[in-house]
């Protein structure tokens, strides 16, 4: 999945797509072993080159994103540095070779936030054994998506909203617009989610490096796949759900909505809040799910003119610092969902 990628694959009936995304699964690992084993390049099918092309769809990187919250690389250690004398600088934890770390500069109250990610193409084979098993996208481990940052970014400028309310980040990657809310705003509690197990690792990891910067709010990370049922405390009991890239995985879309509508605290003021490029035809088909589970959405192109103004750079090639750039792909509508009109 890649700002010049096409988007997800043709849908096939729930039960026979779950059977594929296993085997695809299964094949993209198996040709990993093969190459691992043996020196010699497996032969290539045009079975496997299909499943190369899919597996390039889903996992590649996108090139950069709207640089909109200050931000640097900072070697692990200096971050191990930092820590040494922290209650929670516990070296174990913190990343080790195939992670680095990124340091954010917020534009509130002069706070930082440093977040260990995975480095760029370190995808590796039990992260895609996990994947199998989890029945889940390791999407989440390749890079911080341009969307969490507008996301983060537009949480930042309307932190108000966040004022004593329950927040929970569905789908959150490594979870920065998550740990933004817990930082810029007045939250009372965020839960930061993931579907997948080693994804949620991290969010664990960048929670627990950054819990000096929450104040009062209490913050933790939940492994959450929108497939499975959800904890009856968890019901009704969110004042705003946030999510950035999330409708991209049609086969999940009846999960996500059932979802936000299950998780979403019943009152008129709560609502969910998406940061979704259209990717094809999947954000159309979302919304269409969440008309038919009762639930409204109004969807908006200009939110913020400060992405707004970039994203026409970008486009009219007045700004080539994003070169391929597409709208499609790399552009996030914002959809502000609710259980009332
Ligand atoms: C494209 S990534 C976006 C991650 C992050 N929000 C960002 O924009 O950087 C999609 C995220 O959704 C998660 N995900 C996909 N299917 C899921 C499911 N069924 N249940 C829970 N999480 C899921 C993936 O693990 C991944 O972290």
């Amino acid at each position: 999945m890649d700002s010049s990628s096409s988007p997800a694959p043709p849908q096939a009936p729930a039960r026979s797509r779950g059977a594929s995304n296993a085997s695809q699964r299964w094949s993209i690992l198996r040709r990993a072993l093969l190459a691992r084993s043996s020196s010699r390049v497996p032969e290539r099918t045009s079975r496997d080159q299909d499943i190369k092309d899919e597996a390039n769809n889903i996992s590649r990187k996108a090139s950069r994103g709207f640089n909109l919250i200050e931000c640097h690389s900072l070697p692990i250690s200096e971050l191990t540095k930092s820590l040494e004398n922290s209650s929670n600088g516990n070296e174990s934890d913190l990343g080790c070779q195939k992670d680095v770390c990124v340091n954010y500069k917020l534009p509130c109250g002069g706070s930082s936030l440093n977040l260990v990610y995975r480095r760029e193409d370190s995808l590796e084979l039990n992260d895609m054994e996990a994947s199998n098993r989890y029945n889940i996208d390791t999407t989440g481990l390749v890079c911080c998506w341009p969307s969490e940052e507008v996301l983060a970014y537009y949480c930042i400028n309307h932190s108000d909203m966040f004022r004593a309310k329950k927040v929970l980040e569905l789908g959150s990657g490594y979870g920065l617009a998550g740990l933004v809310i817990a930082a810029c705003t007045n939250a009372d509690e965020v839960v930061i989610s993931d579907g997948n197990p080693q994804v949620v690792g991290y969010i664990q990891k960048n929670i627990s490096i950054n819990a000096e910067t929450f104040g009062e709010t209490k913050v933790k990370s939940m492994i959450l796949h929108w497939d499975k049922e959800h904890a009856s405390e968890m019901l009704n009991s969110f004042d705003i759900i946030v999510a950035s890239d999330c409708t991209f995985f049609k086969q999940f879309h009846e999960s996500l909505a059932r979802t936000v509508k299950s998780l979403l605290k019943h009152s008129a003021t709560s609502h969910a809040i998406f940061l979704s490029p259209k990717r094809g035809d999947s954000l159309d088909k979302f919304l269409e799910t969440i008309k038919e589970n009762g639930l409204n959405f109004e969807s908006m192109e200009n939110y913020d003119s400060t992405v707004w103004n970039l994203h026409k750079k970008y486009v009219a090639g007045d700004d080539r610092t994003w070169p391929n750039y597409d709208k499609e792909h790399c552009y996030p509508l914002l959809v502000r969902i609710s259980s009332f009109c």
